[in-house]
């Protein structure tokens, strides 16, 4: 696993958005953002559970994070202008737009998949993140060293039997990643990736493998040294990639 140490304030002075913070790798996300100095809109469905992250960050730094509720599921292109608009009052620019919630549907071949829960999967994964994207970038390009990041799967690399529009959906994330890396990569300082966290301790990855015992898997936790790396200044050098957390190595990319 990649070794990394930053230092408190990596990330001072700089905002980030990650959706899907109400659990799993978002949260962890989240609050490493705000233990290095950030301040971190915090994006999900589950408003209890975002007021509960909410009151943990608070403690430790204050006046630092942000909630935001919405339904990635429901939520259309104004939705997303609204949010837009509150979040260039309130922040002179935006350093990073971690783009980590999903939904897994259901686990079906594709000639019994459910055309409702195709859709839904499609909107979540997909859908959402390009209308936020776009939405941002914006403030975004009034960064001086901007960050998209995409959240891949190794089903979304090699398409595998059984997951559906889940696998589906992350093959259209790599390519937003990289039509976007090519947009921007030389009219604005926004840098866009995607990482594949790999197999991870959380409530998708025990919904997908029922029968594996948990502690088998990394923590969130564990991943945290990677996306501070690229999520921090020294991650500008990376543009366009696909990534994986597990043979992360900024030496060999
Ligand atoms: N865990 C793994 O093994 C693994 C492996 C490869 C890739 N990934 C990817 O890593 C990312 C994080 O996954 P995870 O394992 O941490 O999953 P998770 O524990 O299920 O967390 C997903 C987060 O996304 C949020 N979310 C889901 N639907 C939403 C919606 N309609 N609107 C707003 N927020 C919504 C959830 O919010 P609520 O809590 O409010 O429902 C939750 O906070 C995903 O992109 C996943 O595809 C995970």
């Amino acid at each position: 696993m990649f070794e990394y140490s930053p230092p408190a304030d990596l990330l001072a002075d700089r905002t980030f958005l990650v959706t899907g913070a109400g659990g799993g790798i978002g949260r962890a996300c989240s609050l490493n953002l705000l233990a290095h100095g950030a301040s971190v809109v915090m994006l999900s469905r589950d408003q209890g559970k975002l007021e509960s992250l909410y009151d943990e960050a608070e403690q430790s730094w204050p006046g630092r994070s942000f909630i935001q509720p919405v339904d990635l599921g429901r939520a259309g292109a104004e939705d997303f202008g609204v949010i837009a608009a509150s979040l260039e009052k309130q922040f002179p620019a935006l350093d990073g737009l971690v783009h980590n919630a999903a939904v897994l549907g259901p686990r079906s071949p594709i000639e019994f998949y459910p055309e409702q829960q195709w859709r839904e999967v499609m909107q979540v994964n997909v859908n959402a993140a390009f209308l936020l994207t776009r939405s941002l970038l914006p403030l975004l390009a009034k960064s001086a060293d901007a960050r998209v990041l995409f959240t891949a799967s190794s089903v979304g690399r090699e398409g595998r039997a059984w997951w559906g529009a889940y696998a589906v959906s992350k093959f259209a994330v790599e390519g937003l990643m990289q039509t976007l890396a090519a947009e921007v990569g030389t009219t604005t300082s926004i840098r866009v990736n995607s990482l594949n966290p790999g197999g991870t301790r959380t409530a998708m990855r025990a919904a997908a493998y029922p029968g594996e015992n948990p502690d088998t898997m990394p923590t969130p936790e564990s991943l945290m040294p990677v996306y501070l790396y690229l999520l921090g200044p020294e991650g500008r050098n990376l543009h366009g990639q696909a990534l994986n957390v597990r043979d992360f190595d900024p030496a060999t990319i």
